[in-house]
């Protein structure tokens, strides 16, 4: 009996075609699989069947393909053909922080982790990919949406996005790493042409997404609605062909953004596989057109078949994309994932407590309870779910613990005003709030004020149309709903009190003076309420750092010093001058709103630094409720040769009486440079953890790689012999210690 047995599943498992035999190599059942597939099969796998699906080969058993939003958590069920929400009941998750929290981490452990926790909920909602991370650079603070992407570094993203993809993807549902690339505004986001200098683009605006996919080994890539040298970057050759395949050796598949094919002929040529939400605006329309009048469907099935376009196109796409499938869903291996368990409330806690930064601390902080009883907390955020709203990364919470709520579990007597009011969440519409109500509901908040012990303001931006939402960008640099008047007239009657505004952004303070203590918190998601009250309570001892910088003033901002040509861009005749003032720019003169990065390579802190244009919190700055003391840097050498690398080391000690951690960070300055360079550039981090007393090494090793700029002429990455220094900080304009080196 046993052997019949054996030898009915031994004959089974020779029979299995190798497409399917998961113990051969991939390449060998993607041609296996591609030898089965008819041409119209071929043409299926490349586009959407429904709004968030693409068809798989039923004849041949290849499944089905599911995305999902992404980034921040798994996003509810839409309907088979519209944006509406299908309305089930089992896809309520938990909401991690936003990305821009996490980067306020600097703590690639906890990227590691929110990478592991988001991909098991996406594995137990039977996702295969999963839309993000986001690794877009903030350039301007206008950017509806930041709060998706990880700060203004492309140093820190790029450490940042890694282990997040890596644990991701061990549950074998891809990442999608979006928007590829230089989706920095939302304003006409679906036509802006970019043009920048090549530096820039291989300085900063690509980094982060080579890291991704070289390092992370991303699955997936999501090609961005907007233009670059006059072509869509979601079938944009010089992008997708020569960089990601060509440079990066990308094997995974390129996924449009919704909407973001325009062309067949070039859907087919220049490096797109898939093409999803075509013929709506990525948000809120539909059509009638069907799925099968896509770029990448009949049309192109009619131009493969007319010779137009060669076959080979096809096999390309296909094979990218059974290489998605046998990685995903066809992946028997995977584990099964987990939804909105202790575990992950745990995680998504970690990286909250982490990522809260403390921007000024005048000893109010921590609001000690014992001290501190009748405590009045102000502010629409501490009520709000902003986990509705922003756009896509919207998410259907199991659990959402307000602020509010998790205060009233701290102090013994909790009152509330919400002190002004937002309006609804709507895309592209703004209920405009009358100013009398605004006044009323501030008087209320200010009457109130001068009774309590302490004030929490709980306020900032939402997600809201034209605040942290996509599809549109901010208007002003200014907090919205009246709130400047609001802190001021509440500081002026109660001086004990703590600002704690949630963004993914920054923005002015004219405040700043009046009030004794600044929190900057994310969108920190299921757990944003416990991880606030631990903080201004003092249980957890804050030690997230900025990921960009809070300039003072708009105009202090590198992408803002060059009018509207530099950001947001011009449109009509002043877009055919801008396009043709740039030399040998390939650009559609006169349609699309033309926009040039005229601040360069100079974005963020290497814009306050090297035109001396001070920040009102600088990128890296956050405090602790200790303090740490730097010592001398240590070189292992002081010269650096080619092959070789030197170590930096700085000894840091907690010399307050409470346990915390510190992040160090280094930054290299070239002294005497022969080509235009930034101040000074990260190079590296290290979060320690230190108890009081203590005393740790951060060590950095330096490599030629940190040295080189990027010479475009040559295009290739140059490092000058020369004089270097190493700058050992809290904060990019907190320097503590530093060494000099010489590269020869
Ligand atoms: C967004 C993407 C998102 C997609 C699907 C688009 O509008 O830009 O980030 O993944 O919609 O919801």
């Amino acid at each position: 009996m046993t052997s019949v047995n054996a030898d009915v599943s031994a004959t089974a498992t020779a029979q299995k075609p190798i497409y399917q035999d998961e113990s051969r190599p991939v390449e060998e059942r993607v041609e296996d699989a591609l030898l089965r597939l008819t041409l119209e099969e071929k043409v299926a796998l490349c586009h959407a069947q429904s709004k968030f699906s693409t068809p798989g080969v039923a004849r041949l058993g290849i499944p089905e393909l599911w995305m999902s939003d992404g980034p921040h958590g798994v996003r509810a069920e839409i309907s088979w053909n519209s944006w509406d929400y299908a309305g089930w009941t089992n896809d309520r998750i938990t909401a991690f922080p936003a990305l821009t929290a996490l980067a306020a981490t600097w703590n690639t452990d906890l990227a590691a982790l929110y990478g592991k926790s988001v991909g098991e909920e996406a594995r137990y909602r039977r996702k295969d990919v999963l839309l993000g991370p986001g690794v877009n650079i903030y350039r301007t603070p206008l950017n509806g949406r930041n709060f998706e992407y990880m700060g203004e570094d492309p140093f820190l993203a790029g450490e940042m996005v890694v282990p997040y993809i890596q644990e991701l993807q061990k549950n074998g549902v891809a990442a999608c790493v979006k928007h590829f690339a230089l989706n920095n505004q939302e304003k006409w986001r679906g036509n802006v042409n970019v043009t920048l200098s090549d530096r820039a683009l291989y300085e900063i605006y690509l980094p982060a997404f080579r890291r991704a996919v070289v390092d992370g080994k991303a699955w997936a890539v999501m090609g961005a609605y907007n233009k670059i040298w006059g072509g869509h970057c979601c079938h944009n050759s010089r992008l997708l062909n020569d960089i990601l395949r060509g440079e990066w050796h990308f094997d995974g598949a390129v996924i449009t953004d919704w909407g973001g094919a325009h062309d067949t002929r070039e859907a087919a040529l220049n490096g797109l596989d898939i093409e999803m939400g075509s013929f709506t605006n990525g948000l809120t329309s539909d059509s009638g057109s069907t799925y099968d009048e896509y770029y990448l469907a009949s049309p192109y099935l009619r131009m493969l078949q007319s010779g137009e376009v060669s076959l080979s196109t096809v096999d390309a796409k296909a094979r990218n994309i059974l290489r998605l499938i046998f990685r995903t869903a066809m992946n028997t291996r995977k584990p099964f994932g987990s939804v909105a368990s202790p575990e992950h409330y745990a995680a998504a806690k970690s990286i909250a407590d982490e990522s809260i930064v403390l921007l000024k601390n005048d000893g109010l902080l921590p609001l000690s309870p014992e001290r501190y009883r009748r405590v009045l907390v102000v502010g629409e955020n501490a009520v709000k779910m902003l986990n509705e709203g922003g756009g896509s990364s919207e998410l259907k919470v199991k659990d959402m613990f307000s602020p509010l709520e998790a205060l009233r579990e701290v102090y013994d007597e909790v009152v509330y005003a919400p002190g002004y009011k937002s309006g609804r969440f709507a895309y592209d519409v703004e209920d405009v709030i009358p100013e009398e109500v605004q006044a009323e509901l501030r008087r209320e908040a200010v009457e109130l004020a001068k009774d309590a012990d302490a004030v929490i303001y709980i306020g900032g931006l939402n997600k809201n149309a034209f605040q942290d939402c996509e599809s549109t960008d901010r208007y002003t640099y200014s907090l919205p709903f009246c709130q400047d008047e609001l802190i001021t007239e509440l500081a002026a009657v109660n001086p004990n009190i703590v600002v704690a505004n949630i963004s993914g952004n920054a923005y002015a303070m004219p405040w700043l003076d009046r009030v004794p203590a600044v929190l900057q918190i994310w969108y920190l998601g299921t757990m944003i309420g416990p991880a606030i009250a631990d903080v201004i309570s003092g249980r957890v001892n804050p030690s997230g750092k900025l990921p960009f910088s809070f300039p003072r003033r708009l105009e202090d901002c590198g992408a803002h010093s060059f009018g509207a040509e530099a950001y947001p861009g011009v449109e009509g005749e002043a877009a055919g001058n801008a396009a043709a003032d740039l030399e040998g720019a390939d650009v559609n003169v006169g349609r699309d709103p033309q926009e040039v990065y005229a601040e360069d390579i100079l974005v963020g802190y290497r814009w306050h630094d090297t035109k001396n244009v001070p920040a009102m919190f600088a990128f890296g700055h956050g405090l602790s409720y200790t303090c740490f003391a730097y010592g001398s840097a240590r070189l292992s050498s002081d010269v650096l040769s080619d092959a070789g690398s030197i170590t930096v080391s700085v000894p840091v000690t907690n010399t307050g009486s409470r346990a915390g951690k510190e992040t160090v960070q280094l930054y290299l300055s070239e002294l005497n440079a022969v080509v235009p360079r930034p101040a000074k550039e990260l190079k590296g981090f290290v979060k320690l953890s230190l108890e009081p007393g203590e005393t740790k090494e951060a060590v950095f090793t330096i490599g030629v790689d940190a040295l080189k700029y990027f010479d475009a002429e040559a295009h290739a990455w140059i490092a000058q012999p020369g004089a270097f220094r190493a700058l050992i900080g809290s904060a990019s304009d907190d320097v503590r210690a530093s060494a000099d080196f010489v590269y020869k």
